[in-house]
């Protein structure tokens, strides 16, 4: 089954609570938080406190998503926020070992993201702790970027190593320029939630622009 997981970062933050509604009511699966810091990463979004703002008013799990440096100084602050999955960058983590655990400790889910420039050997020996990876279609930092379609091996190459480990329960996430027309590819190579926030928060009809995705996935 494919999750679909709007991303709020291309939402309209003066009607945050009302575009929240919008997509679990259009048929979401999860919602991504996108977090920058303005140091990992050249651009600022939010914090914490928006997250604590949202959690409240929807019951979707919240897909949070760190692109900044020292994320262990904030797991507990989005823990208790509300916070089902947390995904911390490997290249943010000298101690990405520590990091993992530190997340699974606060009864989260564990993920780790890999930039377009990272090869999944940063992650091979975290991966048996891990609930997702998420493969960075595009480099991060912004909305509305094009999906590097490179990143498709490296789906695929993820998805086989974690079914020769027998993990046949890990998500595999993708983030970044995904609308109908990549979904079906990366979804073929073995990803299974899929981050939309320019192609869902863009359209004027976010429920039929989640379900054009779903369509697009299941090609
Ligand atoms: C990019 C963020 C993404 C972003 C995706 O740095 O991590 O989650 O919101 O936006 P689109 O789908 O517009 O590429
Ligand atoms: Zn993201």
């Amino acid at each position: 089954m494919v999750l679909i997981a709007p991303s709020i970062l291309s939402a309209d933050f003066s009607k945050l609570g009302a575009d929240v509604k919008e997509v679990e009511n259009g048929g979401a699966d999860w919602l991504h938080v996108d977090v920058m810091d303005g140091h990992f990463v050249p651009n600022i979004s939010f914090g914490a406190p928006i997250m604590r703002s949202i959690a409240p008013l929807t019951n979707l799990p919240l897909d949070v998503h760190l692109m900044i440096e020292n994320p262990e100084n904030y797991i507990p602050e989005f823990a208790k926020a509300g916070a089902s999955v947390i995904t911390v960058h490997a290249e943010a983590c000298v101690h990405l070992h520590r990091v993992v655990h530190l997340i699974k400790e606060h009864g989260v889910k564990a993920g780790v993201a890999l930039n377009p420039g990272t090869p999944v050997s940063a992650i091979r020996e975290v991966l048996e702790d891990l609930d997702l990876v998420l493969i960075m279609t595009v480099n991060p930092g912004f909305g509305g970027q094009a999906f590097i379609e490179r990143t498709v091996n490296k789906i695929r190459e993820t998805r086989q190593l974690a079914n020769s480990l027998g993990m046949s329960g890990l998500h595999i996430e993708v983030d970044g320029g995904i609308a109908a027309d990549a979904a079906g590819k990366v979804v073929a190579a073995g990803a299974d939630v899929l981050v939309a926030g320019s192609a869902v928060y863009g359209a004027g009809d976010r429920a039929a622009a989640i379900s054009a995705i779903r369509a697009g996935a299941e090609r």
